[in-house]
């Protein structure tokens, strides 16, 4: 899952390691280095954290200024020690990372068996050091090219031979960067991983082939034609990806949402026009229709922007999880907007749904956190929600910029569309305008929502109850409860609960109703009712000022008043301090969480 590589004049076991642990947030089960010394290639892997790989390592005193790290987070085989990465050949002199899936691996060795190769892991990775091996004829890096006109999948794969002081790595689908030193050059799967040393990085791109070496980078495509790619100059500070006195990085990014909301919003709203200003060259009355692909998280963010498209706008839209999306034969034209939501903007299941809208002609927009990744090179336009890099594996930040990026573009919609009055548009805008603040009060309900689950965190189960533009909403807390707390959490639509879910409602049950101020509040108000009636218990949040609520909830987290079709950017703040505390009460590892990856790059 993490990819680092180095070639210098450092200790590369510290560059290594330091590079990893910058990137743990992507989640991992095992990790493992390999450096290049006066003696060969050694090889250090351990299953667990990257504090087991540390002790491991401490005893062998690795001297040498070139190698390869990885963290692995398992797909073929088990998280053991002889899955993890590196995979060496028989005779230890060449070592290979890789991250992504391998298609025909089954195929490949069956041949390297049969051709006398002996394997030592489950993996599918292991067949790339083999057929690099057969291949090599003393040159590294025509050896890697041969290898890969075999190979059909997704990698991002780095090799390094104990012969050569070079580094050789390619990279389709998964994501894979070159930082550009002085004397010395890095690989890694993410850009924290290089901050420490350069700002200066190369995006490689879907089929490209890099060598690096102490003095310089060398990009080329499979068939070994040299490629000019740009090198860019990144504006990430190291303090940003780092936790800010934070005790986790998940709370730092929740209390990171209001400068957020600033950034995602600031520059693209004009009070005066009332007008959304992307910077967007479609036309926005080419658009027939909307449908919103995304995964977890991001594909709540999708159902929200669902709502304000055809609410505000009157454009048709749809959302739906990328991985259905994918494999359903959705019917699209050209005058169908696919618009692919993703904080990474490298989850497989994403990337693939945009690109089978496209296959079949749909125009393609982004709305995406991290610059230059898959996604973004993809679509005509990106609408970056400039929410900073989140290492949290729950993400927080990033969606609710990804909401305030739906408000965006529906009003950018909605006016093009000529359905959005100028002082409906304008009020919407002041509204928009106060998110940052209104979330700043609603951080501090910090005491309250502690008090909450201080009382509830030992139930079994909770039930997450939303109307309308809160239906997403509702879902989003129970995803981050059950994602951080491992506490068993179901949503629904709160009118949907009397035909299935009520049936579990007894007084075990806490019941989180998204109750604030809008069209549907009095009928959420009878949804509350059915479940009181029933014995279960009510944990509500309200509209500041709504006294009402009180007599009915045993629990209320009043949030500030707000226009009801942007009421979820304020009112999941609560829910994502609810999940935060709840975990934390039960001893949880909340930046990371078991079993889940902040980013998914297989399928
Ligand atoms: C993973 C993460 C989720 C995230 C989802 C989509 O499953 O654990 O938190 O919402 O991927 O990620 P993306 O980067 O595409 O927004």
């Amino acid at each position: 899952c993490g990819i680092v590589g180095y070639v210098g004049f450092r200790n590369a076991t510290d560059v290594l390691l330091d590079g990893l642990k910058r990137l743990e947030y992507r989640g991992y089960d095992s990790a493992g280095v390999a450096v290049r010394t006066p003696w060969g290639l050694r090889v250090v892997k351990r299953s667990g954290k990257l504090s087991a790989l540390e002790e491991a390592l401490e005893g062998e005193g690795l001297q040498g200024a070139l190698g390869i790290g990885h963290t692995r987070w398992a797909t073929h085989g088990a998280p053991t020690d002889p899955n993890a990465h590196p995979h060496t050949t028989e005779d230890g002199r060449i070592a290979v990372i890789h991250n992504g899936i391998i298609e025909n691996y089954l195929e490949l060795k069956e041949a390297l068996l049969a051709r006398g190769h002996r394997f030592s892991s489950e993996t599918d990775s292991e067949v790339l050091a083999h057929l690099i091996e057969e291949k090599y004829r003393g040159d590294l890096f025509q050896a890697l090219r041969e290898a890969l006109r075999e190979v059909r999948g997704a990698y991002a794969v780095v090799a390094v031979h104990q012969d050569h002081e070079e580094l050789v790595a390619a990279r389709t689908v998964s994501p894979l960067v070159v930082g550009l030193g002085e004397g010395e050059n890095f690989l890694a799967s993410d850009v924290p991983a290089l901050l420490p040393y350069t700002r200066r990085v190369i995006f490689l791109q879907d089929g490209d082939l890099v060598r690096l070496t102490r003095e310089g980078v060398e990009v080329t495509d499979l068939e070994g034609r040299p490629l000019d790619r740009p090198v860019e100059e990144v504006d990430w500070s190291l303090e940003a990806a780092e936790k800010g006195g934070f005790p986790h990085y998940m709370l730092k990014e929740i209390y990171e949402q209001p400068w957020v909301l600033e950034n995602t919003l600031g520059g693209r709203l004009s009070e005066e026009r009332g007008e959304a200003e992307l910077g967007l060259e479609l036309d926005p009355l080419s658009v027939d229709r909307v449908h919103l692909i995304a995964c977890g998280t991001a594909a709540y963010a999708g159902w929200y922007g669902k709502y304000l498209l055809e609410g505000l706008a009157k454009l048709p839209a749809d959302w739906e999880v990328a991985s259905e999306y994918r494999y359903r034969d959705p019917v699209v034209d050209g005058r169908t907007l696919a618009v692919a939501i993703s904080q990474s903007g490298e989850t497989i299941d994403t990337l693939e749904a945009l690109r089978e809208a496209r296959r079949k002609g749909a125009r393609a927009l982004g709305v995406v956190n991290a610059k230059g990744s898959s996604i973004t090179r993809e679509v005509e336009e990106v609408l970056y929600i400039h929410a900073g890099p989140e290492i949290g594996v729950a993400s927080t930040k990033a969606y609710t910029a990804m909401l305030a990026a739906m408000a965006l573009l529906a009003l950018w919609f909605a006016r093009a569309r000529g359905v959005l009055p100028l002082e409906e548009a304008r009020t919407l805008i002041r509204e928009m305008k106060k998110l940052p603040r209104l979330v700043e009060e609603a951080l501090e309900k910090r005491p309250i929502v502690a008090h909450i689950a201080e009382k509830y965190h030992q139930a079994q189960d909770f039930l997450f109850l939303g109307r309308h533009v809160q239906a997403p909403t509702a879902y989003e807390g129970a995803l981050k409860l059950k994602e951080i707390s491992y506490i068993h959490a179901e949503a629904y639509p709160a009118g949907e609960m009397k035909h299935g879910p009520i049936a579990l409602i007894d007084e075990h049950l806490p019941v989180v109703v998204l109750a604030t101020k809008g069209p549907l509040y009095e009928k959420t108000l009878s949804n509350i009712q059915e479940v009181r009636a029933r014995g279960g218990k009510v944990i509500a949040i309200a509209t500041e000022g709504d006294e009402e609520i009180r007599k009915l909830a045993q629990d209320v987290v009043y949030v500030p008043e707000v226009h009801p079709l942007l009421s979820p950017i304020v009112s999941v703040v609560p829910l994502q301090l609810l999940a935060y505390e709840v975990a934390v009460l039960l001893g949880r590892d909340v930046d990371q969480p078991r079993n889940l990856a902040k980013s998914v790059t297989v399928e």
